[in-house]
């Protein structure tokens, strides 16, 4: 078993691209990280006044999740040239209560990917934007903007291009060595 990372994908699709990439990726990650998919479409959306002794209990379990890892792989769609209010909201339920944010000082990725033209850079930069405020140590290079996403996979969800997958492959050592520098932090 390699350092445990959370995956989080930003779609809730059953057949969401990003959910395939996502798996993919966890295929090809190298024996020093094991990729655990961390759900996030049952966290209710969050409102301060129930975040007191009692939180939702899908909260709790989200925060403990996250806490027990050592890292986080975020994979995403761009919805409206930003980040999916599924996935803001599970990184607002993280960063909760103030002080004990369980993104702090953790080593993070990020893919992004759409059937669309643009790679998703929209919702790659503005998570980015969230990972700085939030003190995540954020991979820099690579990075990952995947166009035209809907080609990419055959019908068993493999990646079908060898140049996408060279790319995956060399992005996943570049951040296993990022989580191994980080992680005596
Ligand atoms: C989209 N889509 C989209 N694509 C894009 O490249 N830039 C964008 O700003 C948007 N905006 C957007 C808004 C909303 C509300 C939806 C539902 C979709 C298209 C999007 O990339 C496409 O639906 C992907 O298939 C979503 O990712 P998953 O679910 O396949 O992982």
């Amino acid at each position: 078993m390699g350092r445990k990372v959370a995956l989080i994908v930003g779609s809730l699709r059953k057949e969401s691209f990003n959910r395939k990439l996502a798996l993919a990726l966890q295929d090809m990650a190298p024996e020093s990280l094991t990729l655990t998919l961390v759900e996030i479409g049952a966290l209710p959306l969050y409102n301060e006044d129930l975040d007191n002794d009692t939180p939702p209990q899908a909260w709790t379990v989200f925060r403990q999740e996250v806490n027990a890892c050592e890292g986080v792989l975020f994979v995403t769609p761009e919805y409206n040239r930003s980040v999916p209010g599924v996935l803001k909201n599970a990184l607002d339920v993280g960063s909760r209560p103030y002080g004990k944010s369980v993104w702090a000082k953790k080593p993070a990725a990020i893919a992004s990917s759409t059937p669309g033209g643009l790679g998703a850079f929209g919702a790659n930069h503005h998570l980015r934007q969230s990972m700085v405020f939030l003190d995540v140590p954020l991979l820099q290079q690579p990075e990952i903007y995947l166009s035209q996403i809907n080609k990419a996979f055959d019908e068993q969800g493999k990646l079908k291009d060898d140049g996408i997958r060279k790319l995956l492959s060399g992005f996943m050592s570049a951040f296993a060595a990022w989580v191994d520098k980080h992680a005596s932090d």
